[in-house]
């Protein structure tokens, strides 16, 4: 119990490892982010990603969705579109940090596209469906050149580990541990308090949120944070810690202040991300 709380991200770990906005800089300097995701029947996790990162502080975002989706969309003006049938080695060079998986649909189209994905070298983030595509072939993680950052919640880690729920439930810290060092990736596992773990096996809890983000959407808005914060920050690591933290720090403050966890949607929790910034600079 000790070592569990001593490993409890902090307000202060927050502090020392946020990237500290300057005066000249410049949107070069904060980086661009690509989210791949979104299909006809879901349209609305790919917005929420962009929205997430685009209140996180990218120098640039960018979505890319498949043509078919394109008229579905809805996004912020601040946002680029790419269209799927435009994805090549080159263009994926033009991108810091890349989140794929939201909304993104499970066809055979969307596994190969995924496959081309992966062989980029920037950071990538995998989540929702495209978590349910690795899992349909996750050797393809040892190819991986560049890091990768898995956000799974515990339905999602028992597919790809072929364990059960219950059973990752039992020792999750062992489970992480074992399988983020065993395919050399982040692992974010996400709950109530999202355990997360580097490669070499650090790990960290979090435990700031609460059921307000209990809800279809959250996770998809914590994609959008985390592909920026893990471009930004300190380092990977922290930057993945900080995006968890930040993202229940805001639900919490939404509860707090004027919302309860009832009536809240992930959108509102977008907005209270100003808050969670404020506390931080
Ligand atoms: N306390 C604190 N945090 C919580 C709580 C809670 N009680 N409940 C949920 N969360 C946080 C989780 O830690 C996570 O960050 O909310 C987020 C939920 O993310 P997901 O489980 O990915 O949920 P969702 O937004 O619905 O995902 C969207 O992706 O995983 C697929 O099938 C899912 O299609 C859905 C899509
Ligand atoms: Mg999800």
């Amino acid at each position: 119990l000790d070592k569990i709380s001593r490993s409890v991200w902090q307000s202060s770990d927050v502090r020392r490892t946020l990237i500290k906005r300057e005066r000249f800089g410049h949107k070069g300097t904060y980086g661009h982010v690509l989210l791949i995701g979104g299909c006809a029947d879901m349209p609305g996790a790919i917005q929420l990603s962009a929205r997430g990162a685009l209140k996180s502080g990218a120098g640039l975002v960018s979505v890319m969705i498949d043509r078919a989706t394109r008229p579905f969309l809805q996004l912020p003006h601040e946002v680029m579109t790419r269209t799927s049938e435009q994805l090549s080695p080159q263009l994926l060079m033009n991108y810091q940090a890349i989140a794929v998986g939201m909304g993104f649909g499970l066809t055979e189209e969307k596994q190969v596209l995924f496959q081309q994905i992966l062989t980029t070298n920037a950071p990538v983030l995998i989540d929702a469906d495209g978590l349910t595509l690795l899992a349909r072939d996750i050797s393809i993680l040892n190819k991986r050149q560049g890091p990768t950052v898995l956000t799974p919640h515990p339905k999602e880690f028992a597919r790809l580990t072929g364990r059960t729920v219950e059973e990752i439930k039992t020792d999750p810290f062992t489970v992480t541990k074992v399988f983020a060092k065993e395919y050399g990736v982040y692992l974010v596992l996400k709950g109530a308090y999202t355990i997360i773990t580097s490669p070499t096996g650090d790990q960290v809890i979090n435990t700031t949120g609460n059921s307000a983000l209990s809800k279809g959407g959250s996770g998809d808005i914590l994609s959008g944070i985390a592909s920026v914060r893990m471009m930004q920050d300190e380092s990977i690591f922290p930057g993945l810690c900080n995006a968890v933290y930040l993202h229940g720090y805001a639900s919490d403050v939404a509860v707090k202040e004027e919302f309860t966890a009832f009536d809240i949607t992930p959108t509102d929790v977008v907005e209270k991300l100003s808050e969670a910034y404020r506390a931080f600079i």
